[in-house]
Order: C-alpha cells, then sequence, then structure tokens
C-alpha cells in the first residue's frame, strides 16, 4: 500500500534522508519516532507528493508517485488523510466549516446533505455536534481541535490511508487516550493503513506493534517493540536509552494493541 524504495532526500544541499527502505501493507499500522529535526514529517510529505526524493521511489498503492500524471496524483492524494502536526485548521471557519470544507469547496452536495455528513463525522470522533459544530477552532482545547481534524480528514477523502503527526503531543492522558482510540478505530473499522509518527513510545503500545526508527538520516530500525527494545545494535539502544523507563512502565500495565 505504500513503499519507499531506497529514498534519498534533501532540502537544497542538506541531506535529511538516505537511502530509507520500508513498505506498510493494506490495514496495516506502524509507528514512526526518531529525534525531532530527524525527517519524520519529512517523510510523510514525500508519502503524500508535497515533496519529492533525489533518489528512490514512493509508492503508494502500486503508483510511482515519482512517474505519474497530476491527475492522478490528485488521485491519490484523495485516497489519503492527513492530520497535521499543528491540526492545521481554518481559525476563520467555524468547525462545522472546517469538517465540511472539502464537500462545500469540491462536491455539488446540499448545504442540508453537507450538514447532516459533517455532524455525523463529528458524533465519529467523539465531539457533541450541537455542542461544536458553530464554534471557532480557538474555542476548543488542544485535544478536541486534533479530533476536528481527523473528522475533516475522514470527510475529505474518504482514505484508504491515514498519516497522523504527533497526533497526542501537548494533550493529556484523557485527550491522548480518546485520540488514541480513534485512531485504531479507524485502522479496524474501515480497514486503513496507517503511520503515525510520535515522540510517545506508550502510544505505540496501543496503536501498533510496527515500529520504525530515524536515526541520522537512517532508518535504523525496523521490527516490533519487543525486538526494539531487546535489540542489542547501539545506535538502536542509544536512541532508546531515553525512554527506558517509559517503556518498562508501560509494558508493566501490561497495554498491548490488542486490548484496544
Ligand atoms: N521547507 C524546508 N526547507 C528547508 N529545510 C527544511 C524544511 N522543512 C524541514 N526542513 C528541515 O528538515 C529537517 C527535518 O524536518 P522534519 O520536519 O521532517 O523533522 P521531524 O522529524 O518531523 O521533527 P519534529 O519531531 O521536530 O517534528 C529539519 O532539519 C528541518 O529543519
Ligand atoms: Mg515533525
Amino acid at each position: 500500500m505504500i513503499e519507499l524504495r531506497n529514498v534519498t532526500f534533501g532540502y537544497d544541499e542538506r541531506v535529511i534522508l538516505e537511502d530509507i527502505s520500508f513498505t506498510i501493507g493494506e490495514s496495516e499500522s506502524a509507528i514512526i519516532m526518531g529525534p525531532s529535526g530527524s525527517g519524520k514529517s519529512t517523510i510523510l510529505r514525500l508519502l503524500l507528493g508535497l515533496n519529492y526524493p533525489q533518489r528512490g521511489d514512493v509508492l503508494i498503492d502500486g503508483m510511482n508517485l515519482n512517474q505519474i500524471s497530476d491527475r492522478d496524483l490528485e488521485e491519490v492524494r484523495k485516497s489519503i488523510g492527513m492530520v497535521f502536526q499543528d491540526g492545521a485548521l481554518f481559525d476563520s471557519l467555524t468547525v462545522g466549516e472546517n469538517v465540511g470544507y472539502y464537500l462545500f469547496e469540491h462536491t455539488k452536495q446540499s448545504t442540508e446533505e453537507i450538514e447532516t455528513a459533517v455532524r455525523e463525522m463529528l458524533g465519529f470522533v467523539g465531539l457533541d455536534a450541537d455542542q461544536v459544530v458553530d464554534q471557532l477552532p480557538e474555542q476548543l482545547s488542544g485535544g478536541m481541535q486534533r479530533r476536528v481534524a481527523i473528522a475533516r480528514a475522514l470527510l475529505a477523502t474518504n482514505p484508504k490511508i491515514m498519516l497522523y503527526d504527533e497526533p497526542t503531543t501537548g494533550l493529556d492522558p484523557q485527550a491522548t487516550d480518546l485520540i488514541l482510540r480513534l485512531v485504531n478505530k479507524l485502522t479496524e473499522e474501515k480497514g486503513i493503513s496507517t503511520i503515525v509518527v510520535t515522540h510517545q513510545i506508550s502510544d505505540a503500545f496501543f496503536l501498533a506493534d510496527r515500529f520504525l526508527v530515524i536515526f541520522g538520516g537512517r532508518l535504523i530500525f525496523d521490527g516490533t517493540i519487543a525486538e526494539l527494545r531487546d535489540s542489542d545494535q547501539p545506535q538502536v539502544r542509544a536512541f532508546l536509552a531515553p525512554y527506558r523507563q517509559s517503556l518498562e512502565l508501560v509494558e508493566s500495565k501490561g497495554f498491548r494493541p490488542a486490548q484496544q
């Protein structure tokens, strides 16, 4: 479904990602971790065709983004829902207008039809539509804004792939829990392939058993959480060191993705 093949990418002369390869299958979820500035968001941009690699290929559903027409790229983008790191809601539009934005702009559906779809989607992400639909994003908490952003992504694209860039950063444990459950619900109920970029190792336990670590421009690890914990590769151990304590804490609570 998603494939990076020997991808090297840099902004200007500066190489950010070097010879990165991985594949993620249909209905599969994976976590991407790595230090700040290591190129995680850049990987998501490459998958959306917002940037192109200097070397290597990006394939979505078998289509090589380097080779397809603009029209096909539009189609590919429609199959991908992206929740950006900052939520990226339109400040001056209401929650309802934000969620229905794509339908208002790109379809001929009536206002009533769109409003119904918006309310249904707000319910799906666990928000009370009556309460929030006419509010501005700034009137909502960070966690609620994140859910609005997910609702918007879902309604815009009917996605086969969802990309989440740090969906739980800055949220309290309750809001984090709600977002993680929502991400899992989408992956399971809709059979969506999912990539979640996160700095929270505990997120990984809820979301995926597959773990990718970017470090120094390279993919230094691709495997399960257990393999990550037990790795004796020095770079992997160095990356994991600051997370050891929370890893043990989460493991001692017995959290597994399957329990969700
Ligand atoms: N438009 C741009 N032009 C030039 N350099 C950029 C651009 N966007 C990002 N970079 C650089 O590319 C590197 C990777 O950025 P990226 O946003 O992918 O990191 P990240 O892993 O998502 O970090 P974080 O965890 O802080 O979100 C950084 O050094 C950043 O400064
Ligand atoms: Mg980022």
